[in-house]
């Protein structure tokens, strides 16, 4: 492999190697100096599984869950958007967390995981009649409601001697957490929820609790994601657990939200953390019901990276280097989306210095299709060789598309030294299947 230098782009400032904690749980250097994870050689997962291909370690997953379980025990519930397949369904219940799903999808799923109906909560602010219909006929656990129109199609769903559905309602507390507005959805300008400051939310109480077709059990709310101050949910959990007090309610769910450190510099609460200050703000407000949280992204960020090919390196004299990779937008939208931040590294020194800075761009055919705008990597990096990005564990893989007709990635788990395809590379067949021609 022709190793080309960047001498001319090599920065003088000592950079450092990729920050340790940024990787999954169970990272190691191999003999060559090469990146493991769960025991598994990352050169020889990108040699096997090919790339792209996102690389889980199942023990920092299972550990993630451990952690929501220890604090909240059945009332910690994972949000199944952040990543999603049958055996992440069955790792997450098999560590005791329920699973909550936003759309029929993500119901089909869970249940071909075997996952009880009783473990499962039903979200979305725009729920079908179809999607209603599905998950009273399984007979979920929680139906968390969303809106009057949700409450008019399960009255018309749910006839009279069948047994009314356990349901909470989301509220819109009014707390405006600090994360990129397209992922804050606490404050009254929300299309989430009953806003509790218009009194929309005390008349959805009323009218939940003289319907005859649903079991109202408590109170929801979700003041968005990606948030790193735990007070933003210390103060949402004050303002949802006053309005619920009078109506005495058995649950009252925080939420997902918790934040997670993507790049060099960043810091975020652990699970354990996060639940010792609500555990902490619930007692303050003296709230008596059950705590339920929804974490996704805290269970499953940290615990991936997705390992690239570099194809194209291009230099352009006084202007930046480009280094093109087999991915992009197509298996991680979040740059592109929110300006979201990435760290690199480089899988056969995944500990050397990192003293050159590239575009890591990707494949698909616009500019705009960045993974990272200022990737810092060995400045040995050459074509041919496998590049990784951390924490792409949330909120890649499922939202993830076909752009260009790029097949979507596997998904390999390694626990101790063993790799285990859960979802397969996409095929031209499956990018057919659904083509009637
Ligand atoms: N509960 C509800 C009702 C939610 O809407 C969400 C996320 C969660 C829990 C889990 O939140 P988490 O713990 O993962 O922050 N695509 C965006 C994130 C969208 C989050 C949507 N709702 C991103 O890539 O940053």
């Amino acid at each position: 492999m022709a190793r080309r230098h960047f001498d001319r782009v090599r920065i003088t400032r000592l950079m450092t190697p990729i920050p340790w904690h940024l990787l999954p749980d169970n990272s190691s250097l191999g003999a060559n100096g090469q990146l493991v994870v769960g025991g598994c050689d990352t050169l020889e997962l990108a040699a096997e599984f090919g790339t792209p291909v996102f690389v889980y370690d199942e023990e920092h997953l299972r550990n993630r869950c451990r952690q929501a379980v220890q604090a909240f025990g059945r009332n910690a519930t994972y949000a199944t958007k952040a990543f999603l397949c049958v055996a992440m369904a069955r790792l997450v219940h098999e560590e005791g967390m329920r699973l909550d799903v936003a759309t029929g999808g993500e119901l089909a799923v869970v249940l071909a995981a075997d996952v009880p109906p009783e473990d499962i909560v039903l979200h979305g602010n725009n729920k079908s009649r179809r999607e209603l219909a599905e998950a009273l006929e399984v007979g979920v656990g929680r139906i968390v409601v969303d809106s009057f129109e949700e409450l008019d199609r399960i009255e018309d769903l749910v006839t009279s001697g069948a047994n009314p559905p356990k349901v909470l309602l989301r509220l819109t507390p009014g707390v405006k957490a600090v994360t990129h507005e397209f992922i804050a959805t606490g404050q009254d300008d929300s299309k989430f929820g009953f806003t509790v400051s218009s009194g929309l939310a005390t008349q959805a109480v009323d009218r939940a609790a003289a319907s005859g077709a649903v079991e109202l059990v408590g109170v929801h709310c979700h003041i968005g994601s990606q948030v790193f101050r735990v007070d933003s949910f210390a103060r949402a959990l004050e303002v949802i657990g006053r309005f619920a007090a009078p109506l005495d309610l058995p649950e009252l769910v925080i939420g997902g939200g918790l934040g997670v450190a993507y790049v060099e510099g960043e810091e975020a609460a652990s699970i354990s953390q996060w639940g010792t200050t609500l555990k902490q703000a619930a007692n303050d407000v003296g709230i008596s019901a059950a705590i339920g949280i929804e974490p996704g992204r805290s269970i499953t960020a940290a615990a991936a990276v997705t390992l690239y090919e570099v194809g194209v390196i291009k230099h352009l004299d006084g202007i930046r280097t480009y280094l093109a990779v087999d991915g992009g937008m197509s298996d991680n939208p979040r740059p592109v989306l929110y300006g979201s931040g990435y760290e690199t590294f480089l899988a056969r020194e995944a500990a050397a210095d990192r003293d050159m800075v590239a575009k890591v761009v990707g494949k698909h055919c616009e500019s705009g299709d960045v993974l990272v705008n200022e990737g810092k990597l060995p400045s040995t990096v050459a074509v041919g060789d496998i590049i990784g990005t951390p924490v792409t564990g949330a909120y890649g893989h499922s939202m993830g598309s076909n752009y260009n007709k790029v097949l979507r990635p596997p998904v390999v788990f390694c626990r101790d030294g063993d790799a285990r395809l859960v979802v397969r590379r996409e095929t031209y067949g499956d990018l057919l299947a659904s083509d009637l021609g």
